[in-house]
């Protein structure tokens, strides 16, 4: 199984290309099915997961063209083409393997009228319960029956149009809702829908497709359902979270970096946080220029919320930064209720972390010291090799598929710039 060795005490200097967002690309994939005509998608990250969304929708009977293999950063191509009825049974394995695959329940319902797809179950970071994209389907008319592990949703005379208002921000019901509501006969409007950029970057592309959104950004969305949706052609918006990921990279490492294909915007929450760390950041007509000079980082509190605040998909890198950080910070996970596995990682490598319930308390230390680790997270991993940076001597990081399901190529991206990584096949 593959690992990750850091050597940290590098500057890095240079640029990294920002791919294509995972948690946007994995819910437009699902929108093909909404369609019999075809859906193509540029600037698609070359990720384990988005491959995975590939294979459950070809085995729910769409054709699916792709071209991956582009030099890093360049972002694929994929062609996704749902003709005839596609099949409408995602399995337990299926599902429970990727939890984004439960997402084929919207448009299935939508277009077939019918659909049977397993209940994900919990995963690492919490229990992850589906309870709100199941009650704001049954809102627009959807019978649903829980049997045997699996979700039976039936819409015979098709869905109707409903104002369905979300007890707590869901980015995935959120998803789930947007592309049913899209065929729905009549006017669905979601009331505390979520905001994130992804969900815009849906909205926008199921436009494109001939339905009628509006709202999208706010915490309203309104969608007047249509008869039918046509092809169209949608470029991922760039990963938020890979943006985030090296710009503490380059905070934590010191140096000066370029994020290429990125948008200072969509990391709002971070950059403040940053800023008050001594990191300086701004925008450039590329993307984003990082730079760090000699010293530590300084210490700053925050909490995780739903965009725009900050994300919990951060949560683990910003942490990654304040072990090594000058000062005690306080950091709150409000969003899934297990999501510190990196801690316990990080206090190999030598960091003084206390958790209590939700909440870590981080007194930054000087030094750390590299360390064999691994977690059980993409993000909680991802933090693990940025602490590899600042650690004297070597990290290995173990478990590198969790890597490879959000990550593209991650040492050739840091190694370019200077770090001293490198992925160990045996
Ligand atoms: C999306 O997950 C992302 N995944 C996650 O990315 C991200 O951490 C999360 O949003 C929050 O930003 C994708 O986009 C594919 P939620 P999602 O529904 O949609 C509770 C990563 O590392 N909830 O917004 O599953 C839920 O348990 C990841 O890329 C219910 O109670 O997240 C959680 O506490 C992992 N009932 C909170 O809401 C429901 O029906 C937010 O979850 C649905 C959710």
């Amino acid at each position: 199984m593959d690992r990750i060795r850091v050597r940290g005490g590098r500057r890095l200097k240079g640029t990294i290309p920002i791919s294509g967002a995972k948690n946007a690309a994995l819910p437009l994939m699902a929108a093909c099915l909404l369609t019999e005509e075809s859906l193509r998608f540029t600037n698609v990250p070359g990720l384990a997961d988005v491959m995975y969304m590939a294979e459950i929708l070809s085995q729910l009977g769409v054709s699916v063209t792709r071209r991956m293999d582009v030099p890093v950063g360049q972002g694929g191509t994929m062609e996704l083409k749902a003709r005839g009825r596609p099949q409408s049974l995602a399995t337990y394995d299926t599902v429970r393997k990727m939890r984004a695959s439960f997402l084929v329940l919207g448009p299935l319902l939508a277009r077939v009228r019918e659909a049977t797809v397993s209940l994900p179950g919990g995963c690492a970071i919490g229990a992850r319960p589906v309870d709100l994209h199941l009650k704001g389907l049954e809102a627009m008319g959807a019978e649903i029956e829980l049997a045997g592990g699996y979700v039976l949703a039936r819409a015979p005379d098709g869905l109707k149009g409903a104002e369905f208002a979300f007890p707590s921000v869901s980015v995935g019901a959120t998803e789930n809702l947007m592309m049913a509501a899209t065929l729905a006969n009549g006017r669905t409007t979601l009331v505390n829908a979520a905001r994130e950029p992804e969900i815009v970057d849906l909205g926008n592309c199921l436009s494109a497709m001939g339905a009628n959104v509006s709202g999208l950004g706010t915490s309203t969305i309104v969608i007047e359902g249509v008869k039918e949706l046509h092809g169209a052609v949608h470029r991922v918006l760039p990963d938020r979270i890979e943006t985030g990921t090296y710009a503490i990279a380059a905070a934590i490492a010191g140096g000066e970096v370029e994020l290429s294909g990125t948008e200072l915007d969509l990391i709002g929450a971070l950059v403040p946080l940053l800023r008050k760390s001594g990191t300086e950041i701004d925008a450039t007509p590329n993307g984003i220029r990082v730079s760090r000079g000699t010293g530590r980082p300084r210490a700053a509190d925050v909490r995780t919320e739903p965009f725009p605040g900050f994300p919990t998909d951060l949560q683990a890198q910003y942490m990654a930064l304040m072990v090594v950080a000058d000062g005690t910070s306080v950091i709150q996970e409000n969003i899934f209720e297990n999501r510190f596995m990196h801690v316990p990682e990080l206090l190999r490598m030598g960091a003084d972390i206390s958790v209590h319930g939700d909440t870590a308390t981080v007194r930054g230390r000087e030094k750390l010291k590299g360390a064999p680790v691994m977690a059980t997270d993409l993000r909680a991993s991802v933090s693990l090799i940025l602490a590899g940076l600042a650690a004297e001597g070597e990290t290995i990081v173990n478990r590198v598929y969790h890597l490879d399901r959000g990550f593209e190529r991650i040492e050739a991206k840091l190694g370019a710039c200077g770090a001293d990584i490198e992925r160990l096949t045996t």
